[in-house]
């Protein structure tokens, strides 16, 4: 027998877990599924501004050799230029690294900081890549509970709650996902203060940074300290609608002198996967330079903009579900009353709904979210395909009670919460 390292045991990415082998399933059986379980905006018909697809294209001959571990320095520039332009002052283009899509940088940041026991705070919900990193890197993921009654933000007195001497760092997720929350500046003042007073580096993943709604605006985490170091994470998979092409960049501000060891470590960690790729680099600097991003599709009149009011009007119509409303990015994560479905297994109620209906969401303990009270939509279809889907949902639920709990079944959500609560 052949076994995955003790690394692995305790990774999970539930939105492309067991239930999406059954979406496949399906599909495989000749089934149309209606996949919203992640937020890949191509298959849904958005595209890539034309400019970054030829510019891309054009390219492709000069992007046939490895790059610097880093990144091309062009694109390291336009990304350097996009800080200073939104009230980031003093940086370098030395301090910024592109990856194969944020995810790998994600990965390098943890890998590179954490030893065995160290801790991180992640928000509860998370985008789950960050209790994966932590988990795999050997550390302890220690969630800190995001408020729905607060509009999911952060809860404070639970962060501070959470802090340990082996508390190394805090991740914020700005704007959210799962929830769509975008922190107020008085919010994130109030988590810098916290990060300072405890000496935390602030992980801030802003990849959903232009994706706000109904006039919303976005502070970036590192604008607002030069006493910690702060990494902000972002990328082209959604702001430019390019999840394909794997661009991906942090950049490093605030205390950088006292990371100089971690910085060597990050280098140490680019430098043996050589590069990422090539020819996506080439399409950072046009990006950010020569398109206007999402800027159209978020108003009200725009294609994100209607799918955000579709959704929400029809989602929180339905008897039994309830949601804030997203400010950002393109997800929501309604609560279901579970009393009134009697749902006490959250992974059971998306299969049942995926078996009934061939919709796939993905259940809230899979953003590591302690009760099996939420779930996760994804509203990137075309508003007529949305509105379809959530009358299904409606009618889904109209009769729908979940089976009592056989004595032999594993209960994931209870093994969570243990996990979330320690
Ligand atoms: C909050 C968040 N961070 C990071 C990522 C990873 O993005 P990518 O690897 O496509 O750049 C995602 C993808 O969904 C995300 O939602």
């Amino acid at each position: 027998m052949i076994h995955r390292s003790d690394r692995l045991h305790n990774v999970t990415y539930e939105l492309r877990g067991p239930v999406y082998e059954k979406s496949k399933e399906l599909e495989r059986r000749g089934h149309t599924v209606t996949n919203l379980n992640i937020g890949n905006p191509a298959p849904f018909g958005f595209n890539a501004p034309a400019e970054v697809i030829q510019h891309m294209a054009l390219n492709l001959g000069n992007a046939q050799g490895y790059s610097d571990h880093k990144g091309l320095l062009s694109a390291r520039e336009a990304v350097k230029r996009y800080y200073e332009g939104i009230g980031l002052q003093g940086v370098q283009a030395d301090d910024i690294f592109l990856g194969n899509g944020l995810s790998e940088l994600i990965m390098h940041a943890v890998q590179a900081l954490l030893n065995d026991g160290d801790e991180m705070l992640i928000p509860s919900p998370d985008y789950p890549l960050w209790t994966a990193a932590v988990s795999f890197s050997g550390g302890k993921p220690v969630h800190y509970i995001c408020d729905e009654a607060s509009g999911w933000f952060p809860d404070i007195s639970d962060i501070r709650s959470k802090i340990t001497l082996r508390t190394k760092a805090i991740v914020l997720i700005n704007p959210n996902n799962p929830t769509g929350a975008v922190y107020s500046k008085e919010l994130l003042q109030e988590i810098v203060d916290v990060a300072e007073e405890h000496n935390l580096i602030i992980f801030s993943d802003e990849i959903y940074d232009k994706i706000l709604y109904d006039g919303t605006v976005h502070i970036p985490t590192a604008t607002l300290t030069d006493a910690v170091l702060c990494i902000t994470m972002s990328g082209l998979s959604k702001n430019y609608l390019a999840a394909g092409f794997r661009a991906g960049w942090m950049l490093l501000s605030g205390a950088k002198a006292k990371a100089a060891d971690y910085i060597d470590g990050l280098n140490t960690l680019a430098s043996l996967r050589v590069c990422s790729n090539v020819p996506a680099q080439y399409a950072i600097q046009v990006a950010l330079e020569g398109t206007p991003s999402v800027r159209d599709l978020v108003l009200p009149t725009g294609r994100l903009g209607q799918q955000r009011a579709v959704c929400y009007d029809k989602l929180t119509a339905i008897p039994g579900i309830s949601c804030v409303k997203p400010m950002g990015a393109f997800y929501m994560f309604p609560r279901i009353d579970a009393k009134k479905f009697a749902i006490h297994n959250d992974q059971q109620f998306v299969i049942d709904l995926l078996a009934a209906q061939h919709i796939f969401v993905v259940q809230g303990s899979g953003f590591n979210w302690h009760k099996p009270d939420h779930f996760r939509i994804v509203y990137l279809p075309p508003v007529e395909v949305l509105s379809q889907t959530v009358d299904k949902m409606a009618l889904f639920l109209s009769t729908y009670k979940q089976a009592p709990k056989s004595s032999t079944e594993k209960d994931p959500v209870l093994s969570l919460s243990v996990q979330v609560l320690e």
